[in-house]
């Protein structure tokens, strides 16, 4: 693991941002392993105003993200269909085509989940599978176990995660309880993973992640086992590493 410390927010994402745009540069049918929720939102900022200069280009790349909750509607604007057309997709120049998020709107699991594994693997899996990590260490949504998962699978989000993503809802009950996500052996197949932090309530995940045991009980833990695995983080995220 290569960890980078990261003067604030900006500065990591900034640095993800170069490490993505290189990424794309070096491969320009790149396949990206994309992620939501607040920590990426600056990366993507930075990823636009560079393709606005003309210096990225993402007309061939194509995306797969990592999960999606069961339930809402594509349009909803709290489903990741969503948020990574508003947040990215829209801004840039990659073909809507080529993007793929698990289908939260199939609420027949198996099949949701063996469509978009298959999706993935023909894909020959992502060159760079850009991650978060929750404040229990779980990644995409793979929450702590008692094992490590493998393919695409829908999980029962965890009380802790719940309440996370409750800031993001109107009313507690329209908050999911169920997503799809792709399974740890997948996130493992990516050729580089590259994982943001940001702040202090990601410090004990962070230091889990980078120095505890591998455990499903830390799911970012395995990332250890990663031979190209980066971790852009700011000082809040790195106090205790
Ligand atoms: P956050 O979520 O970026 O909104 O903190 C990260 C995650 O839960 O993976």
């Amino acid at each position: 693991m290569k960890v980078i410390r990261c003067k604030d927010y900006e500065d990591m994402s900034r640095k993800a941002a170069n490490i993505i745009s290189a990424q794309v540069i070096l491969k320009p049918d790149s396949k990206l392993g994309l992620a939501t929720g607040t920590t990426p939102i600056g990366a993507y900022q930075q990823l636009i105003k560079w393709y606005e200069k003309g210096d990225v280009d993402f007309a061939e790349v194509s995306a797969y993200n990592l999960d999606e909750y069961c339930g809402l509607s594509h349009d909803n604007v709290q489903s990741y269909h969503y948020f990574m057309r508003d947040n990215f997709f829209d801004h840039i120049n990659i073909d809507l085509a080529n993007t793929h998020i698990p289908n939260g709107e199939n609420l027949d699991a198996e099949a949701a989940c063996a469509e978009y594994d298959a999706l993935v693997k023909e894909a020959g899996y992502v060159d760079l599978q850009l991650l978060g990590i929750g404040r229990n260490g779980h990644i995409g949504f793979n929450e702590p176990d008692d094992v490590f998962s493998k393919g695409t699978h829908q999980v029962d989000l965890t009380e802790s995660t719940i309440e996370a993503n409750s800031r993001l809802f109107d009313r507690a009950e329209d908050v999911p309880r169920q997503a799809y996500t792709m399974g740890v052996q997948t996130i493992m197949h990516a050729k580089m993973i590259l994982v943001a932090a940001t702040g202090s309530d990601k410090a004990q995940a962070v230091h889990d992640m980078i120095l505890g045991p591998v455990t499903p009980k830390v799911p970012a833990s395995i990332l250890q086992l990663h031979t190209n695995c980066v971790v852009v983080a700011d000082e809040e995220a790195l106090a205790l590493v």
